[in-house]
Order: structure tokens, then C-alpha cells, then sequence
């Protein structure tokens, strides 16, 4: 089961574990992590689930797909080259101790 790590504007980290499957998104709203909103509940049009991911990890990851791609354009906090929406990040035993950092502001 992967591990993730959010690391939260406040500076303080919350260590996660999920199921390989799971939507990271939902890794941290069933772990209660500040700052996920999801308010669309993981259909790609919302983006209140806004990440960072860690440069370190920016590869494993990928990309976003074309429906988030379009949607990253409306985050509340800046869209960087590491954005992506956390609903769409599927995890797997590949993405076991990765980081992510949660924005600012999500709405
Ligand atoms: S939960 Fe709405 S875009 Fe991810």
C-alpha cells in the first residue's frame, strides 16, 4: 500500500497510506487532510483538489489528462508546471512515498 506525504502550507506534513487504486484525492479526504476540497467528488470539474507534486516526482506521475489539463486553468491558487488535480492521480505501489504539496487556497 503507497504512502503519500502532503505537505501542507502551514509547513506541517500529514503521512498517508492507501490502497493501490485508490484516487489520491480520496487518500486525503478519507484521511481528513486540510485543504482538499474535492467538491465535485472526483469528476475533473472542480479543481478544488489542486496538488503540487514534488519535482522529484513529476515524471512517475505524468501528466494530466486532457479533460484536467483544461480544468487546471481555473485553480485558485496558480497553476504551476507541477499542477495537477488530485482526483485524476491514480496511485499504485510506483507512487509508494511520494509528496505532494497541498496550495494556499483552493476556492
Ligand atoms: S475533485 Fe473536483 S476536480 Fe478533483
Amino acid at each position: 500500500m503507497p504512502i503519500v506525504i502532503f505537505q501542507l502550507p502551514d509547513g506541517t506534513e500529514r503521512k498517508v497510506t492507501a490502497e493501490s487504486g485508490t484516487a489520491l484525492m480520496q487518500a486525503a479526504v478519507s484521511n481528513g487532510v486540510d485543504g482538499i476540497v474535492a467538491e465535485c467528488g472526483g469528476n475533473a470539474s472542480c479543481a478544488t483538489c489542486h496538488v503540487y507534486v514534488d519535482e522529484q516526482h513529476t515524471a512517475l506521475v505524468g501528466p494530466p489528462n486532457g479533460v484536467e489539463e483544461e480544468m487546471l486553468d481555473f485553480t485558485a491558487a496558480e497553476r504551476r508546471a507541477t499542477s495537477r488535480l488530485s482526483c485524476q492521480v491514480r496511485l499504485s505501489d510506483a507512487l509508494d512515498g511520494l509528496v505532494v504539496h497541498v496550495p494556499e487556497e483552493q476556492v
